[in-house]
């Protein structure tokens, strides 16, 4: 056989395409879970963006931890029961949501991409999903309201010293169709972001020798910013320094339980509590007229080397007994932990990083790229454990953790010889 007709041979069994330079569309179709929108994001976004978002406090061990405690809780399948048509929906608050993930609050969402809260709102409404704007959003509770006014809005709230701003912003939330007022209750002081600090993050962002090559690395990141301007605080007018600083300012250390009732005269709708971990501390925020208690460590970003939320769900459940709304956050990266929580005792879940990836990597549609993988991924999970619907996740699918470091299984256990 000759050359040519070896390479003509060859050449049929190929199929060689012109190498195309990948469109945002092609490159978030082309990403298979979380992990690979992280990718994505990190190669899109200048470091002290990434790190912004990607980094925790202290030495990070609650952002480690949260994952691998996930990892720790394993699954035993239920079969033989009909999971054709999972159904994914979940009641919350008076609603039914089309998914059991809502987007969690995030402050400062413009850094990631300009359209921000807007982009993540308009996601958030074409899944039929909740979504919280922060006290610390840079686009206005207003502004959000007009981009997506058939979004389910929520408003998180960091309840301030001076509580006549505070109420400004209830009011506002309230006059704009906002549905529930999340209240975060752990961050007493800031915590300790180090990444941040060593990165001389400021809003709005001050450009070092560093960072200034770093940005100039990402020109489709600061394009998109020479055009549409430095993100900025959009609830409120006031002066800026260092991002710690910024976050002390807007947190009351004295803050109790007895702020708590005066805060449930001031709002009529759900009233939800964000950053409990302790059963304790969840019974007392129903005695004080909380509607749901969102079991979280702040996605490790506030106290570290917490216990994960996926450690204390059962008991924080066991403490406040079957119906009062439960939610779960911090660690999630993907359907398999959308299921482990329900299964633990939660009743609906929230994904910050993730989305915040998706916004980074593409703005809207990164968002609900992000939105479908965690869909697809969950209805996966629910019928390979034999779940029709979210409930069905309660019938002994899910094993507490045997040993929670993976790394710290003895030496000749039989996982360890799996893995070898
Ligand atoms: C960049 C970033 C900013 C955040 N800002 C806020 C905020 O303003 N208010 C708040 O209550 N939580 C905030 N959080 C915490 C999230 O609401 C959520 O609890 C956390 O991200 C969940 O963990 P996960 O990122 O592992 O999903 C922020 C999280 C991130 C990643």
């Amino acid at each position: 056989m000759s050359l040519r007709t070896r390479i003509r041979d060859f050449s049929s069994l190929v199929q060689l395409q012109a190498p195309a330079l990948p469109t945002t569309a092609s490159a978030l179709h082309a990403a298979r879970d979380i992990g690979d929108v992280r990718e994505l994001a990190r190669r899109r976004t200048p470091r002290f963006v990434f790190d912004y978002v990607d980094g925790g406090s202290f030495r990070e061990e609650s952002v480690a931890y949260n994952q691998t405690a996930f990892a720790g809780h394993r699954f035993a399948p239920r079969v033989l029961r009909p999971v054709g048509q999972p159904d994914l929906s979940a009641e919350l608050l008076g609603g039914r949501t089309k998914l059991p993930i809502g987007l969690a609050p995030t402050g400062l969402t413009g850094l990631s991409h300009p359209e921000g809260e807007k982009a993540v709102a308009r996601a958030a409404a074409a899944f039929g999903v909740p979504f919280s704007v922060s006290t610390m959003a840079t686009s206005s509770i207003e502004d959000v309201a007009a981009a997506a006014p058939d979004s389910r809005r929520w408003f998180q709230l960091y309840l301030r010293t001076d509580r006549a701003k505070s109420l400004d912003l209830i009011r506002r939330a309230l006059n704009h169709g906002y549905e529930s007022l999340v209240l975060t209750v752990d961050t007493a002081v800031a915590g300790r972001r180090l990444r941040d600090d060593r990165n001389g993050l400021a809003l709005p962002p001050k450009l070092r020798v560093d960072t200034f090559f770093d940005t100039a690395r990402h020109p489709g990141w600061a394009l998109r910013f020479l055009a549409n301007g430095a993100p900025k605080l959009a609830n409120f007018s006031e002066s800026t320094n260092s991002i710690s600083e910024l976050v002390s300012s807007m947190f009351d250390p004295q803050l109790s339980f007895d702020d708590l009732d005066w805060l449930r005269e001031q709002w009529p709708k759900n009233l939800i509590i964000k950053g409990v971990l302790h059963p304790d501390d969840a019974r007392t925020a129903f005695d004080h007229g909380a509607d749901a208690v969102w079991v979280s460590n702040h996605g490790g970003r506030q106290m570290d080397r917490t216990v994960a939320p996926i450690d204390v769900i059962a008991e924080i459940r066991a403490a406040v007994g079957p119906h009062r709304p439960l939610i779960l956050d911090s660690g999630i990266r993907s359907g398999l932990d959308v299921a482990a929580a329900l299964a633990a005792g939660a009743d609906f879940v929230h994904v910050g990083r993730a989305f915040l990836y998706g916004l980074m990597a593409g703005g809207q549609p990164g968002v609900e790229r992000v939105l479908q993988i965690l869909s697809d991924e969950t209805r996966n999970a629910m019928q390979l454990l034999g779940a029709a619907t979210i409930t069905d996740l309660r019938q002994g699918q899910l094993h507490a953790p045997l040993c929670m470091n993976l790394d710290q299984y003895p030496e000749d256990s039989v996982l360890n010889k799996r893995t070898a």
